[in-house]
Formats: structure tokens, C-alpha cells, sequence
């Protein structure tokens, strides 16, 4: 198959990670005999440090053509001072809402060899297998342009929701909880907000088109406690876009590392953007030391939702858990004993592991 794919690197360790998931796609062509043509755009804050926009003309229009885009990650100190409009953050939020792509998967699990790594009990994590799914170009994010008021000592943020915006994810999430464990958790806060109320409202109404699937209303505050008290509990978990935010974040401790987390934000035709869950982090940029995993696992999910490639997926899948289980990890990783590597390192290292064996001994049907 030959495909065209959309690189955007972005700030930070953007271009570090984003080329190690270069070689991965490289490899996974010439693997399993494919061609995937790469080509590469700027976004965030690199944008405007040369179009002075975050998201030019050019990297949309090339992103609409795409069959998968791939970003790395946006943002940085160097342009915090920029009004809002003008932040890296901007042309990230700007792709995902021009390209429709209002499902947000972030799929959590541990490797068996990374269960020590996580601050959490090993016993209160193992087992733990969670995909949060996060409404993506709603909300909070999305309402009327924020505002000052009274001189500036006064503040408006707008929540605003349409009907089938909401309708949309969920119906989204009760299909994969039927690909899974048939399990759904809808998080929100309908004892404070309205907006929660009429997605609870939706989820009961949609709930009985899919009666095989047990359904769960939890309210953020307590879904964040149990997240990190009981991660076992839970399978599929939906939520609006500022509540997933904040879950995923919290939910990457149970991997490890926020370094460990793929994404994928995608719409019903499945065109998809995927990117790792972590950010920019200018403190390690340029030094070669990020965790390049969280993106090639996002290379996965690529490979599995826009291009239907589940044995490549799985190979990419299998050969991160291998290097893993060899012992390798980043810095970002709280390993005690194994072998400390940069990013290129590690990206050699699942290169060499990725090699067509039998799907059937992955781990891999799960990110779905
Ligand atoms: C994420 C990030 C973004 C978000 C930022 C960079 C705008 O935190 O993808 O989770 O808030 O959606
Ligand atoms: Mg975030």
C-alpha cells in the first residue's frame, strides 16, 4: 500500500521523537512491503517563528490532503508571552478543529516490565487496561473567544456543547467498549453543571442501543480519585474534551511515564491525526534523551485506525514491548536496574525488534 503521510514536529523534543517515528515508518514499509511517502510541515511555534502563524495555510492544506498526520508535540517558553490567538498551542487546537477530528483515544497500559516504574503500588496497577476517550473540538476549548472584562479584573471562558457533538463520542465509545470489555464509565459533573447533565442525559438515551454494554456515570472529581486508587475497575472511560485533559495526564502514571502515552484523534471516515499525549518539554529538548515510545506507539495506532494494518501495528507494538523487556529505558523512566539510553538509541533498538513474527503472542489488540 502506498501512503501519504504528514509529518508536523513541532517544539522541543518534536523533531527528536517525530524522526525516530521516521525510521519506524521506514522500517514498517520495508517490512511489510509498503511505501509510505513523508512529508513534513511546520506547526506551534516553529510556524510562527517563520510564517508567524501556528498553523500556515500550507501545513493544513497538505494535512487535508494526507491519508495521516503525525505531531510531535507543541509549545514552549519562548512564546508564552504571545497573546493567545498567536500561541503555539493555537495551531495544534486549530488542525484538530479544521479537520473535524473530535475523537480523542488515549489508550493506558502498562508493559509488564515498566510496572515497578510507576509511583503507584505494582498490585493496585497490574492489570490495569484503560482507553480514555476524550471529546476533542468542543467545549471549554471551543466556546466564544475568551474575554476580559471590567478593566481586565473580570474573566469569561465559554463551555458550550451542541446535541450531537455529544451524541457522536459517545455513540464513538460504546463501540469500543463493545471491541473491548464491553465496560463504559462516563465521566462528568452533572451535580455542578448543566453541560454534564445533558451528556449524562445522552448517555442513558444512547445506552439503550447498546444494552450489551454495562454502563458506569462517575463524577470527574471521584473518577480521579479511583483512576489511581482502583485503575482496574475501569474500561472504556468517555468524557468532555477539558475533564480528558486532565484524566490522561493522571492516567499516564500508571504506564510509567507520560513519555509512554500514544493518541489518536480521529473522525468517523477514520482520517487521523496521532500524537504522543506528553508536550514539548523544552527542559530536555536538543539533548537527545526523550522517550521516543509514546510516538511510536502513536506510529501504531496510525498504522491500525487509518490505514486498517493490524499485524503492522502489532509488530510495532510488540517490538516497543521487546526493547522494553530487554531493558532499555529513558530517562524519564524510574528503572533501577537495565541499560539507560538516548532516544536514538532506543528507536534503534525497536527497529531491530521490529520483525514480521505471529501477531498471535502480542500484546497488541489493545488499543483499539
Ligand atoms: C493535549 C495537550 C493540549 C490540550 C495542549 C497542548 C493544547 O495538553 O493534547 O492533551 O490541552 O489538548
Ligand atoms: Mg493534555
Amino acid at each position: 500500500m502506498n501512503k501519504h503521510i504528514v509529518l508536523l514536529p513541532g517544539d522541543g523534543v518534536g523533531n527528536e521523537i517525530v524522526e525516530s517515528a521516521k525510521h519506524v515508518l521506514h522500517a514498517a514499509a520495508s517490512e511489510f512491503g509498503h511505501s509510505f511517502t513523508l512529508h513534513e510541515y511546520a506547526i506551534g511555534g516553529a510556524a510562527i517563528d517563520h510564517y508567524d502563524t501556528p498553523l500556515p495555510e500550507t501545513t493544513l492544506e497538505a494535512s487535508r490532503e494526507a491519508d495521516a498526520i503525525l505531531l510531535g508535540a507543541v509549545g514552549g517558553d519562548k512564546w508564552d508571552a504571545l497573546p493567545a490567538e498567536k500561541r503555539p498551542e493555537k495551531g495544534l487546537l486549530g488542525i484538530r478543529k479544521a479537520l473535524g477530528l473530535f475523537a480523542n483515544l488515549r489508550p493506558v497500559k502498562g508493559f509488564p516490565s515498566l510496572l515497578h516504574a510507576s509511583p503507584l503500588k505494582e498490585h493496585i496497577i497490574d492489570g490495569s487496561d484503560i482507553l480514555i476517550i476524550r471529546e476533542l473540538t468542543g467545549g471549554l476549548y471551543f466556546g466564544k473567544p475568551s474575554e476580559r472584562r471590567d478593566n481586565g479584573n473580570a474573566v469569561v471562558d465559554t463551555l458550550y456543547y451542541a446535541r450531537d457533538e455529544m451524541e457522536r463520542i459517545i455513540d464513538k465509545a460504546f463501540q469500543s467498549a463493545r471491541l473491548r470489555r464491553n465496560h463504559l464509565t462516563s465521566v462528568d459533573k452533572a451535580n455542578v453543571l448543566e453541560s454534564s447533565r445533558m451528556w449524562r442525559e445522552i448517555v442513558n438515551e444512547k445506552s439503550k442501543e447498546y444494552p450489551d454494554v454495562v454502563v458506569e456515570h462517575e463524577l470527574v472529581d471521584a473518577a480521579a480519585m479511583k483512576l489511581i486508587t482502583q485503575p482496574n475497575q475501569f474500561d472504556v472511560m468517555v468524557t468532555e474534551n477539558m475533564f480528558g485533559d486532565i484524566l490522561s495526564d493522571e492516567a499516564s502514571v500508571l504506564t510509567g511515564s507520560l513519555g509512554m502515552l500514544p493518541s489518536a484523534s480521529i473522525r468517523s471516515d477514520g482520517v487521523g491525526l496521532y500524537e504522543p499525549v506528553h508536550g514539548s518539554a523544552p527542559d530536555i529538548a536538543g539533548k537527545g534523551i526523550a522517550n521516543p515510545l509514546g510516538t511510536i506507539l502513536s506510529v501504531a495506532m496510525m498504522l491500525r485506525h487509518s490505514f486498517q494494518m493490524e499485524e503492522e501495528a502489532a509488530a510495532v507494538e510488540r517490538a516497543v514491548r521487546e526493547s522494553l523487556a530487554q531493558g532499555y529505558y529513558t530517562t524519564d523512566l524510574d528503572i533501577k536496574n537495565g541499560q539507560l539510553v538516548s532516544t536514538e538509541q532506543m528507536t534503534a533498538a525497536v527497529v531491530e525488534n521490529l520483525t514480521v513474527k505471529s501477531v498471535s503472542d502480542s500484546i497488541c489488540n489493545i488499543y483499539v
